[in-house]
């Protein structure tokens, strides 16, 4: 994508965009649209929280959550790429739109598509979580569940794409969809008060997330909305599929593909795309990565909840578990600051927690046997 980086100087100030709406869109310039947006123009600006009970527990002075967890309206940062997508999409005349997707994505496509009047068909696997794939259904797009996992899906899309026309949001569009995920840095920087933090924690499936945040903040210092600074990019990965951080661990420029095998599905994709490019941000910005395991993803939705009130999906639980892991080998420094993206909602992977979170304490409906359940309690902690 190129952009008139002079012109947008003039333009794109601190003042300008504090006078805009709160969304993704105060940032337009330097996303790739050439009229208005028409599609989820309420997306973006989601919260950054100052989680400081949790930057305790993990042992760092001072920690940040970006909760894309509540954004609009299918609660993932999939909203950003999939506003610039279709918004694009409808520019260019198309009517159907697509998508291969590991579930958040099919998500924002069908509900974006139903309200842009759009026909959506949306490629899955078949083994998704029953809640990603209800909250596609809902909508009424086409949805194909293919017995196979995501890189097969993806094979499948890029077949299809070649032979239909439509507007396939990750394979034909996908330099502009791509293009959506920068929005998640650009908010960050501002409400960071114009800083890009020292250290950012993102999940990787394809890696573009990743590359994007990076790009944006390349493109803050670029325009002057920041300060030259130094910033690292770190990437976090599940143990069941982590052909990213396996090779940045290694030392590698290349990745080798993998079959995944995790909790995290929206985050299985064991042939990255944008491995190549993640691996290089963290290079060059001297970041690190790390997978953890489903347990220890689960490990990372309960401190997340239980610090902080904030019930991420498996991709969140994947990003404090590697967050935590870097915090404790000193990779990410325990003086510094750090910014965790917490990218979807818990509600939708129910199935992952479920037997992990304890159980209700059932009862009459008798005061006795609450005042029984209180004194059990009294007595297991004196
Ligand atoms: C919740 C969530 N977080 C992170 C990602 C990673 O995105 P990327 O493919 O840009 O690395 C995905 C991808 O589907 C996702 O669904």
């Amino acid at each position: 994508m190129a952009y008139d980086y002079d012109k947008i100087k003039g333009s794109l100030t601190r003042k300008a965009i504090a006078a805009r709406p709160h969304s993704m869109w105060r940032f337009r310039e330097l996303l790739p649209v050439a009229g208005e947006p028409t599609v989820g123009r309420e997306v973006g600006y989601t919260p950054l929280i100052k989680a400081d009970r949790l930057a305790k527990r993990l042992g760092i002075r001072e920690l940040w959550i970006k909760n894309d967890t509540v954004n609009y309206p299918t609660l993932s940062f999939k909203d950003r790429v999939v506003s610039v997508a279709l918004s694009r999409s409808k520019e260019l005349g198309f009517k159907t739109v697509a998508c291969a997707s590991t579930g958040n994505l099919a998500n924002s496509v069908a509900a974006n598509a139903a309200a842009a009047g759009l026909e959506a068909y949306v490629f899955i696997p078949a083994d998704l979580e029953h809640g990603k794939v209800v909250n596609s259904l809902v909508y009424k797009p086409n949805v194909i569940g293919i017995q196979g996992h995501y890189d097969e899906v993806n094979r499948l899309c890029a077949e299809i794409a070649g032979k239909y026309g439509w507007a396939f949001v990750n394979v034909n569009m996908r330099p502009y969809y791509a293009e959506g995920s920068k929005s998640m840095g650009f908010e960050i920087a501002e409400q960071m008060n114009w800083k890009a933090p020292q250290h950012t924690v993102i999940p990787m499936a394809s890696g573009s997330l990743l590359t994007k945040i990076h790009k944006s903040y390349q493109e803050l210092t670029k325009l002057g909305l920041i300060d030259e600074s130094k910033w690292r990019i770190h990437g976090a990965q599940a143990t069941g599929c982590s052909p990213i951080s396996a090779a940045q661990k290694a030392g590698l420029d290349f990745f080798k593909p993998v079959k995944p095998d995790t909790i995290a599905k929206s985050l299985a994709i064991g042939t990255p795309a944008d491995g190549f490019y993640a691996l290089r941000v963290m290079k060059e910005t001297g970041g690190a990565s790390d997978d953890v395991t489903n347990d220890e993803i689960r490990e990372g939705i309960r401190l997340l909840a239980e610090y902080e009130g904030i019930f991420a999906e498996t991709a969140g639980g994947v990003t404090v578990g590697v967050a935590k892991k870097l915090i404790a080998s000193g990779k990410i420094p325990a003086e510094d600051s750090a910014v965790l993206c917490i990218t979807g909602h818990g509600l939708k992977t129910l199935d992952a927690v479920q037997g992990h979170v304890g159980s209700t304490r059932e009862i009459k409906p008798s005061l006795r046997e609450f005042e029984a359940i209180v004194a059990a309690d009294k007595g297991k902690s004196n």
